[in-house]
């Protein structure tokens, strides 16, 4: 058996990627380090409850002695750090705090891992050769793209929000302990997540939340900002993927060529509400577009050839039968 500490879980991509990863490999246990913040539900998490190989901590991935107690407890032999603030929206109201979790908190996660595992750079302890840390990033550090173009592993950083600034530090953090120490890390940059288990405050949520509940749904500026939108689980076998294939030192984006602007999103998901919740009118004219948010990137666009052509990776959903699941999830939550 081999432990595996996992960052964040009870938050969106960590809730879905922990069931997963626990049903697939029964050679592991899994610890997850969670601290709870407003992002971070243990309902999430209900279905792993009584799995004797997964155990709970609450507790703040910035809080050292915690860690290096969790990493001699559990005799911990790789990592998988997804906890983060996430939100732009809340990075610019109060950026702190994203630099306390995703700047110090990674450093002090990847500390810990580096001195329990290694005796001085370049040197694996003899019981914990090999051991990895995998470092779950955004393609937001990329900064914003033109009308064409992707994102690939080797576009140069240009972080735009403090959010996206916070992520690529912690990214550059982690380069530096594979550069400078020889620690085995590996990072993947992924596009815009949507599924079950987001939380209420992000766009395909709100959207479903507000049109139900019969209130305007809110589109920033003209609506024609540009993600690639992925399903969840789709990032969650990449992340297995490289996790366990990827090769040392690497980088791999991950996305599932779905662009689409926000206006084409609201569009797709009023649609499907209005066959599966009809009410007495289109839930289309709730739409309402409300002031921008600041610094808003225009369009944002992965190309996942390496880990496709690498790894074997290939998105499962696409946006049409990934967003049919998704409402789904939502009209049985917000309509129980
Ligand atoms: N959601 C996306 O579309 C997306 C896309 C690409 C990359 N990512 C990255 O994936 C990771 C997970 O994103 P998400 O959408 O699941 O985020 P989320 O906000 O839903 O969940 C974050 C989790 O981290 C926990 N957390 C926050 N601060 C913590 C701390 N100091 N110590 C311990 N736990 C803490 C929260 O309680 C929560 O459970 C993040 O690193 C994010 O940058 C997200």
């Amino acid at each position: 058996m081999k432990n595996i500490l996992v960052t964040g879980c009870a938050g969106f991509i960590g809730s879905n990627f922990l069931p997963y990863f626990l049903d697939k490999y029964e050679e592991y246990n899994l610890i997850n380090l969670d601290l709870l913040t407003y992002a971070g539900n243990l309902d999430n998490l209900k279905e792993c409850d009584n799995n004797s190989r997964y155990k709970f901590i609450k507790g703040d991935i910035c809080n050292r002695e915690l860690v290096e107690f969790i990493f001699n407890e559990y005799d911990i032999q790789g990592v998988i750090h997804f906890a983060a603030e996430s939100h732009v929206d809340n990075s610019i109201k109060n950026p702190g705090i994203f630099i306390e979790t995703n700047v110090n908190g990674t450093f002090t996660l990847i500390d810990v891992a580096y001195k329990k595992w290694m005796n001085k750079p370049f040197e694996y302890k003899k019981n914990y050769n090999g051991c990895r840390f995998h470092h779950i990033s955004t393609d937001e550090v990329y900064g914003t793209l033109a009308e064409t173009g992707l994102f690939s592993e080797i576009t140069p950083y240009a972080p735009n929000s403090p959010y996206s600034a916070s992520k690529a530090s912690s990214d550059m953090i982690v380069r530096s302990y594979q550069e400078t120490y020889g620690l085995n890390t590996v990072t993947t940059n992924c596009s815009n997540n949507y599924g079950p288990k987001q939380h209420d405050e992000k766009l395909i949520p709100t959207i479903i939340r507000k049109a139900l509940a019969g209130e305007y749904i809110p589109i920033y500026g003209d609506g024609k900002n540009i993600r690639d939108w992925l399903y969840v689980l789709d990032h969650c076998k990449g992340i297995d993927l490289v996790y366990h294939s990827g090769k040392e030192a690497n980088i791999y984006n991950i996305g599932g060529r779905n662009e689409r602007t926000n206006l084409q999103i609201v569009d797709s998901i009023c649609t499907i509400l209005d066959e599966k919740a009809p009410s007495e009118k289109s839930y289309k004219e709730l739409i309402t577009f409300v002031e921008d948010r600041a610094g808003h990137d225009r369009r944002y666009a992965i190309d996942a050839t390496k880990l496709e052509n690498e790894l074997g990776w290939k998105a499962d959903e696409d946006f049409d039968s990934g967003i049919v699941k998704t409402i789904e999830w939502y009209l049985e939550k917000y309509n129980g």
